[in-house]
């Protein structure tokens, strides 16, 4: 945590840029800029800083986890279809050891099979799956809990012997 505050990064995968549009049965009418609007509100209320990126590109959303590490304290990640295929971005989030939270607009549990299976989940702190715009930012309230909480953490002991 830096001294003036919290600072979160928010990434979108493929395809979310065309919410709103897209398979609205599925995903709802809601456009991308509007979770955006409704993230950056979140971000005011909780006074906490928060960085949102979208791509289409697998080597980009490497990227920015890369830089992650050094500038944010957790991470937010919608990975889409990356989730079920993406060794990449596993590894990547391995890498930085950032605390990162796994989000889905859907609940991908309760549809087709090859979505059950995310390689993000077994890097990440956790996964939020099924509530639309609130998986966001449940996922927020969640990396914020987790900073909270790990800054109230006394110091490890030091050992004697
Ligand atoms: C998604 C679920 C993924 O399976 C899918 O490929 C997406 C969106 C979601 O937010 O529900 O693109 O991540």
């Amino acid at each position: 945590m830096s001294r003036s505050g919290v600072r979160l990064l928010v990434l979108h995968g493929p395809n979310l840029n065309l919410l709103g549009a897209r398979e609205p049965s599925i995903y709802g009418r809601v456009s991308l800029r509007e979770i955006d609007r409704a993230i950056r509100d979140w971000a005011a209320r909780t006074g906490t800083t928060v960085t949102i990126r979208q791509s289409n590109s697998e080597g980009q959303l490497v990227d920015w986890i890369h830089q992650a590490a050094s500038r944010h304290d957790a991470m937010v990640i919608n990975p889409a279809a990356y989730t079920h295929t993406s060794v990449a971005l596993r590894d990547a989030v391995a890498a930085v050891a950032l605390p990162t939270i796994e989000v889905h607009l859907s609940n991908v549990a309760a549809r087709e099979s090859y979505r059950h299976q995310s390689f993000i989940a077994e890097v990440a702190v956790g996964q939020i799956s099924g509530f639309g715009v609130d998986s966001y930012l449940l996922g927020l309230d969640a990396a914020r809990a987790l900073l909270k909480r790990s800054a109230a953490a006394p110091p490890p002991r030091k050992r004697t012997r």
